[in-house]
């Protein structure tokens, strides 16, 4: 038997299921479907548990696309005090911890049960553990061939998210559903992911495995990120190597500034005048921890543990640019285990920037993270997920 329904979502991820609540809201039929056997499970374990749902700083420039220009007109309709608001007429509360990301004070469990209280509460249906074998489009609707059965309908809209995570259930299925209905897809790349080495760096950063620096990170293209880089077993994470991580390309190097904000150079040449018998490795361990400030020294000067007195203006210099720059070359990335999110994906040239709707296929849309919309660190992501469900939940 063939059900019929007005809206069809795949995924119930964030994007699909507060998709489905909106156009439950305005009188669609509206059936949200998914694979997994939980829905939104990637808002589970989101934030550290406490779901870090939005940024106060959403802002076009916080977000990869090849199309910088997409993600304006839906991020400007749906704002995170829009979002706010929602979570307030549930009751739940929240906190800022830092740069403008805010979690949730009752935990992502509570958002998830909010979404799906909204879902419910609007009269969308929702259906798990339901694989999707193919999707056809005939005779003005579309047909969604599933192990539960067959759907038909009028509007379809693509939610199953990026390929990031493939233990938690990503697949590639937004992709091939754009694909298939003539649409491009910009290659899809883990970012928001740790990098990691094969050349020395890599038994070097093993041995500093565990210990942070305040630091700003930067690939070649894209904005430096001032925040913690933490060393690993394998190279770097940490939320400045995750975010200059979206903009890294493979042979590139990053760049390092370990003491960001500060003039390196005239700091080690006072110091050098104030206490002429502090070694370099000393001097840093001011800075750093001591195991990352012995490396340092080692890396960077001719004689690390020579007092700065005997040591040249012209080679404290070269220790200091060499600290306000330190240019690693990584092997690659830690991939899509470990990858927060996926960058690229549904080009966007294909899609109306106000509803998400195909310019190829009316009815048919993509939300979330499955466009090629990437967010930064911070509540980006879900800001996206909800900015652009809202936008094809106005119409569709
Ligand atoms: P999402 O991936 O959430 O949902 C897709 C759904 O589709 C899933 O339920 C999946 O099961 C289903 N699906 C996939 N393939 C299918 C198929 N073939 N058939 C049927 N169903 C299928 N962002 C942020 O802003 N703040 C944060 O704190 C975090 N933290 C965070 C931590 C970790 C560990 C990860 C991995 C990611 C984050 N993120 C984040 C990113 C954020 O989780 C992500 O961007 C959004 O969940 C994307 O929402 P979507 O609904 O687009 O996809």
């Amino acid at each position: 038997m063939t059900v019929a329904v007005d809206t069809l979502i795949l995924g119930a991820g964030a994007a699909g299921l507060f998709c489905g609540a909106r156009t439950a809201a305005r009188g669609q039929r509206t059936l949200v479907i998914d694979h997994a056997r939980k829905p939104a499970e990637k808002v589970r374990i989101s934030g550290g548990g406490r779901c870090n749902f939005t940024n106060l700083d959403t802002n076009p420039s916080a977000f990869l696309s090849n199309n910088p220009h997409f993600a304006k007109s839906a991020l400007a309709r749906y704002t995170p005090w829009d979002f706010c608001t929602l979570m307030a007429h549930h009751n739940l509360s929240w906190h800022e911890k830092t740069l403008g990301q805010l979690f949730c004070d009752q935990k992502s469990g509570a958002v998830i049960k909010m979404l799906l209280d909204e879902l419910d509460q609007a009269g969308g249906g929702l259906r798990l553990e339901t694989t999707i074998n193919t999707v056809a489009r005939a005779a003005n609707a579309f047909h969604v061939s599933t192990s539960g059965g067959d759907i038909r309908a009028e509007h379809l809209i693509v939610a199953t998210g990026g390929l990031s995570i493939p233990k938690m259930g990503a697949t590639s299925l937004a992709y091939d559903i754009a694909r298939q209905f003539g649409h491009a897809v910009v290659d899809p790349r883990p970012a928001l992911v740790p990098l990691i080495f094969t050349d020395d760096h890599q038994s070097a950063f093993a041995s500093l495995s565990g210990i942070a620096a305040s630091v700003q990170a930067k690939a070649e293209t894209g904005p430096g990120f001032a925040e913690n880089m933490l060393f690993t077993h394998r190279g770097l994470s940490g939320p400045a190597i995750l975010q200059a991580s979206s903009y890294w390309r493979a042979g590139e190097p990053v760049s390092i500034d370990l003491l960001p904000g500060q003039n390196a150079a005239a700091w080690l040449t006072d110091l050098k005048s104030a206490q002429p018998r502090l070694t370099l490795s000393a001097a840093l361990s001011t800075q750093f921890a001591s195991r990352l400030a012995s490396f340092l020294a080692a890396a960077f000067a001719p004689a690390p543990d020579a007092p700065l007195g005997s040591v040249s203006n012209r080679q404290l210099e070269a220790a200091a640019k060499a600290l306000g720059d330190w240019q690693l070359r990584p092997a690659g990335t830690e991939g899509w285990r470990t990858a927060e999110v996926t960058a690229g994906g549904v080009d966007t040239d294909g899609l109306s920037s106000r509803t998400m709707e195909s310019k190829i296929m009316p009815g048919l849309y993509f939300i979330g993270e499955c466009i090629d919309v990437t967010g930064w660190l911070g509540g980006y992501n879900f800001q996206w997920a909800w900015a652009s469900a809202a936008a094809a939940g106005e119409v569709a």
